[in-house]
């Protein structure tokens, strides 16, 4: 058993061997942020002030190498070796927001293209939700195992998100062909660390792959609401024509906009087109100036492969990690325990 001193709790825990940091001190009632509790999303991004810890398989969108010999570790992957004193990281890095437990209900389903469908869930608790745009929350169905999805939107206590069906998937194919109007859903969040710096006033280049557009799309249309002047620019990788959805929303931003770019970019176009083409990553790569002095913040949402290799290029056109934010949306296929 090691002592743990965690400062902004000013008390320590007792972490048995082979426990981490993050689950006994939630057991023992300290409401440390956190998300996923698998070493993906960031939420519970700590610095180790001393002693040791083993950091058990992370993604390295949670932290990167750079953060990691800064002395910052993950406290849901931190099995520690001694005593130790921790901090979880505040500043900008973390949105607060008080985690709910909500009881919805099922209020629409619409099919936005062939394989993505928009849920809108009615919140019926009185609690006032609230998050930062671009977080997830855990979505419950009844007899289903939780999973992660980002909020596309919340007005008049209706959650929105975009959903794409995974053929072979536990949850997907039942929301596409059984749920019911009515029914009942468990919803708990917010959570997560890719959410919209609303301090940030430079350039925002926002960038999703598919349903990645659920985390995008509140972020693109928070920070024009918020500085209508600022530039934005949005990629939206699809494979193709058919595979576009809410195109009505991001042109009449466009109209509205004048510091508003936005691209869908098809990766598999069949027919002839007058939309970008190719890898999203090729693209950015071509359009992206490289510059050492980038002031500019990047977002990214979508599939992991394709977060992972348009962060590669943003990387190598100047852009500094700590200025980029991305929620790759792993599946069960990746689960790093
Ligand atoms: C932070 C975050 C935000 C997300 N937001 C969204 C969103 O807004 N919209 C969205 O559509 N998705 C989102 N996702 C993904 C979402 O959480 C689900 O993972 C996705 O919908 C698939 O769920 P499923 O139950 O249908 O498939 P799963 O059961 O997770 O299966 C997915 C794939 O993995 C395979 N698989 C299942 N179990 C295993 C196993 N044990 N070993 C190997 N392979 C396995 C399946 O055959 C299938 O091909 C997000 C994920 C994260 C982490
Ligand atoms: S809670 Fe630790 S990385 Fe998500």
């Amino acid at each position: 058993m090691f002592s743990v001193y965690i400062r902004q709790a000013e008390r320590s825990i007792d972490v048995e061997v082979g426990s981490t940091v993050l689950e006994t001190a939630l057991q023992d009632g300290i409401v440390y942020p956190h998300g996923c509790r698998a070493g993906n999303c960031g939420g519970c991004k700590s610095r180790l002030h001393s002693g040791e810890v083993e950091l058990s398989p992370y993604s390295e969108f949670a932290l990167s190498a750079e953060e990691r010999s800064d002395g910052f570790i993950l406290a849901c992957r931190a099995v520690p070796w001694s005593d130790c004193e921790v901090s979880w990281c505040e500043l900008d890095d973390v949105a607060v927001h008080p985690v709910l437990e909500l009881s919805c209900v099922v209020k629409n389903i619409e099919k936005l293209t062939h394989d993505i469908v928009s849920l809108q869930l009615e919140v019926l608790n009185t609690d006032a939700f609230e998050f930062s745009p671009g977080q997830f929350v855990y979505v419950e169905f009844e007899g289903y195992p939780k999973r992660e999805y980002s909020i596309a939107s919340f007005t008049d206590n209706i959650l929105e998100f975009y959903i794409r069906r995974i053929d072979g998937g536990t949850v997907t194919p039942f929301v596409w062909d059984y749920l019911m109007l009515g029914e009942k859903v468990r919803v708990g969040g917010p959570h997560g660390n890719m959410f919209l710096r609303e301090q940030h006033d430079g350039p925002i280049l926002a960038i999703a792959g598919g349903s990645g557009l659920s985390a995008i799309h509140p972020i693109v249309a928070a920070a024009l609401r918020l500085r209508p002047e600022q530039s934005v620019r949005l990629y939206h990788g699809i494979r193709d024509e058919a595979d576009i959805f809410r195109s009505e929303v991001f042109e009449q931003l466009r109209l509205e906009h004048q510091s508003f770019g936005y691209d869908p970019v098809l990766s598999e176009s069949t027919g002839k087109t007058a939309r970008k083409t190719g890898l999203l990553a090729q693209v950015l790569n071509q359009e992206l100036p490289k510059s050492e002095a980038m002031d500019g913040k990047a977002y990214l949402a979508g599939p992991p492969p394709m977060v992972r290799s348009c962060r590669d290029v943003l990387v190598d056109k100047g852009f500094q990690s700590m200025n980029i934010h991305a929620d790759p949306f792993f599946t069960e296929a990746d689960r790093l325990d």
